[in-house]
């Protein structure tokens, strides 16, 4: 018999890897890659006429420090709490997993990207723009309900679906949903300790190490708010541009600690609040250093809704109907197929890593 080396499938040359990932995801070919700090992604495309046509494959990262077994164990981790969430409109769900080569794989529908990529572009008016952190709202309720708190909320693990592109949709921006994505950090505090996150995103209790909950994504939701609202700035004053892309010195700026604890320490203060009062204060009452007066999910997304009706009935109307569907399709019930194939995987997990 071949003895494969333990990290054969990160060996091999990245088009080998697409392809092996394109035959075991059932796809045409592998297009292209992502990554974050934790996972990889390889996006599929299975070709012309395929609905869906695009989808991914992700998986853990390979990290020197840590070994194959604990790499596939905590990718398990993450991938059963995020079927946990499932379903609802507004919260992202493998639908496949597989071990290969000893390595965990998750397969997903591909969206049209992360929020980062939608929020400085001009032509995303504030309609859009308020109805998509609404439905965020949604999501993120939806999560908590189900003992999900998500510890890595930012704007690059909201995951963007444009309904234009799969319906003919008269032309508003009303179209871009967000999605609740990357379920790495789910629970980490309360399951084993681990308070961080990203840490322009980290609330003042992550830093603090003191418990988490839905406060803690309202806090993040407050700064996603603001951020989105004024086509990119975080509450500190500054872009957020070059974090998300990974761009110096801009970048490695954002990574030290040091910046983010001060922030924190000096309780918070949004440099420039957004023009329009309510929104303003609304930001401000999420950032609220103490928890328990930050307002509640539902709370927050009443008074956004309010917002928008003041501004656009038709909008309102649009998105009550998106947030009373998500309501009636999040059906409690397991999705028997997803969940027969994770425990299929953790067998497979367990038996490759007695
Ligand atoms: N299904 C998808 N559709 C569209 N884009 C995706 C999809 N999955 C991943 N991406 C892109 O790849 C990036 C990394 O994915 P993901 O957040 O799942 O990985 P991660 O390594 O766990 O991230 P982190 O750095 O937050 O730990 C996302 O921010 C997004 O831009
Ligand atoms: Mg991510």
């Amino acid at each position: 018999m071949i003895e494969l080396s333990p990290d054969a499938f990160y060996e091999l040359p990245a088009d080998q890897r697409g392809q092996l990932l394109a035959f075991w995801g059932k796809a045409r070919k592998a297009v292209s890659t992502s990554a974050g700090f934790s996972g990889e992604i390889v996006f599929l495309d299975n070709g012309e006429g395929v609905f869906p046509r695009l989808t991914c494959a992700k998986f853990p990262r390979k990290r020197e420090e840590l070994t194959p077994a604990i790499r596939a164990n905590r990718f398990l981790r993450e991938i059963k709490l995020q079927a946990a969430a499932h379903y609802h409109p507004n919260v992202h769900w493998p639908f496949d997993v597989k071990l290969i080569l000893g390595v965990p794989i998750a397969f997903f529908r591909r969206w049209e990207g992360d929020l980062s990529d939608f929020i400085e572009n001009s032509q995303w008016g504030d309609l859009g723009r308020l109805s998509l952190i609404i439905q965020l709202t949604a999501g993120l309720a939806h999560c908590h309900g189900r003992g999900l708190v998500h510890q890595d909320l930012k704007p690059q693990n909201v995951f963007v679906r444009d309904l234009q592109s799969s319906f003919s949709l008269p032309s508003t921006d009303l179209w871009l949903r967000p999605l609740v994505a990357d379920f790495g950090s789910v629970n980490l505090a309360a399951d084993v300790g681990e308070f961080t996150g990203s840490r322009p995103y980290m609330a003042p209790e992550q830093w603090q190490e003191t418990e988490l909950g839905e406060w803690t994504s309202v806090f993040v939701l407050g700064i996603m708010l603001h951020e989105i609202m004024s086509s990119g700035f975080h509450p500190i004053g500054e872009r957020s541009s070059d974090w998300h892309h990974r761009a110096n010195p801009g970048f490695n700026r954002w990574q030290k600690s040091e910046l983010w604890r001060r922030w924190v320490e000096k309780g918070c203060p949004i440099a420039q609040p957004l023009p329009d009062k309510d929104l303003a204060n609304l930001v401000a009452a999420c950032l609220k250093p103490s928890t328990a007066v930050r307002p509640s999910l539902r709370e927050v997304q009443l008074a956004l809704l309010d917002l928008l009706q003041q501004r656009s009935a038709t909008a309102a109307k649009q998105v009550t109907l998106f947030l009373d569907v998500a309501e009636s399709q999040s059906a409690p019930e397991e999705w028997q197929h997803l969940k027969g194939r994770i425990e299929s995987l953790e067998r497979q997990i367990n038996a490759h890593y007695p």
